[in-house]
């Protein structure tokens, strides 16, 4: 029997034509050191997915888990274009149609109870779901990274009914203290320095706020109360031009209008500041009548804008 001479084809990885061993029955190319190749850059990503694992349970280290995130994409990346370029049958295929009606088998029956050998592709194929389980691991690294779910946390502040407004200091602040035009950050008692309960307490005069119905009564003798968390990006809005009665955030420029329930009236903010309810004690302290009644600080989810 006559053997087949080598044939050309366009080569591994596109390099000029490389000569190639006769191809299978099936017209697959026969190309054991291209199956090694692959081989092994699937397994090169493997180890690199599970390196990458260890050193994240160790401690992490930057640069060194780029550089496995690295070799395990390349390796997969470089494995399966070593399979397309040098393993898939790259010729046009004809099937050749079988003839109609059935046949005595001349196989030998023992033959189909024999248990399937093992073969190089079939080890290819199982190298190369093995590096993605190797990426698989080095993806879950995010993952773990996420740290605990917020679960109510960004509806919510400190505020509660019943705490009287305080300064940084937890002692209450007394509406004498804020003349009219004037302001002080406050905070919920108990919670003095607290980031998401800071609150600006304004004292724009009796008869001249123009809030909605509902929250009229929730600024006693002109004095209102606004979060302090800009809604654009959560700076501390701290500036307050009271010839023009409006908020300024000094981080970029969002103005709110202060007797209209702070509404944005420029700038990239679009929610307006939420108003703290609130109530003027017998013994001139301020009290809350509850938490804020939307999130305070930037948009989120299902918070986008005032509407
Ligand atoms: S954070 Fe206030 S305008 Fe951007």
């Amino acid at each position: 029997m006559s053997e087949e001479p080598p044939r050309r084809n366009p080569g591994l990885l596109g390099r000029p034509a490389a000569l190639v061993p006769a191809r299978s029955d099936a017209g697959i190319p026969e190309n054991p050191a291209a199956e090694r190749l692959a081989g092994l850059a699937f397994v090169a990503a493997l180890l690199a997915g599970i390196g990458l694992l260890v050193v994240y349970v160790l401690g992490g280290q930057t640069q060194i888990e780029a550089v496995l995130l690295t070799a395990c994409l390349g390796g997969i990346g470089f494995g399966i274009i070593v399979w397309a370029q040098a393993l898939l049958p790259n010729a046009p295929v004809t099937e050749v149609r079988h003839p109609l009606g059935s046949e005595e088998s001349a196989a030998d029956p023992g033959d189909a109870l024999a248990a399937p050998a093992i073969t190089r592709r079939t080890m290819l194929v199982r190298l190369m779901l093995g590096a993605f389980a190797g990426l698989a691991a080095a993806l879950a690294v995010p993952v773990f990274s996420l740290g605990p779910a917020p679960g109510r946390e960004l509806f919510v502040t400190p505020w509660r009914k019943g705490l009287r407004l305080v300064d940084e200091t937890n002692i209450p602040v007394l509406g004498a203290q804020i003349p009219v035009g004037g302001l002080l950050t406050v905070f919920p008692e108990g919670y003095p320095g607290s980031a998401d309960g800071q609150t600006l307490l304004i004292n724009v005069g009796p008869g001249r706020l123009q809030l909605a119905p509902d929250r009229a009564s929730w600024a006693p003798n002109g004095f209102v109360a606004y979060s302090k968390v800009c809604t654009h990006a959560g700076c501390p809005v701290g500036l307050y031009r009271a010839t023009l009665e409006s908020l300024i955030c000094p981080c970029h420029q969002s103005t709110f209008d202060v007797l209209r329930g702070a509404v944005p009236t420029g700038g990239p903010a679009v929610r307006p500041l939420p108003q703290l309810p609130i109530t003027l004690q017998p013994d001139g302290t301020f009290a809350a009548l509850g938490d804020f009644p939307e999130p305070v600080g930037p948009s989120f989810w299902n918070v986008h804008s005032g509407g």
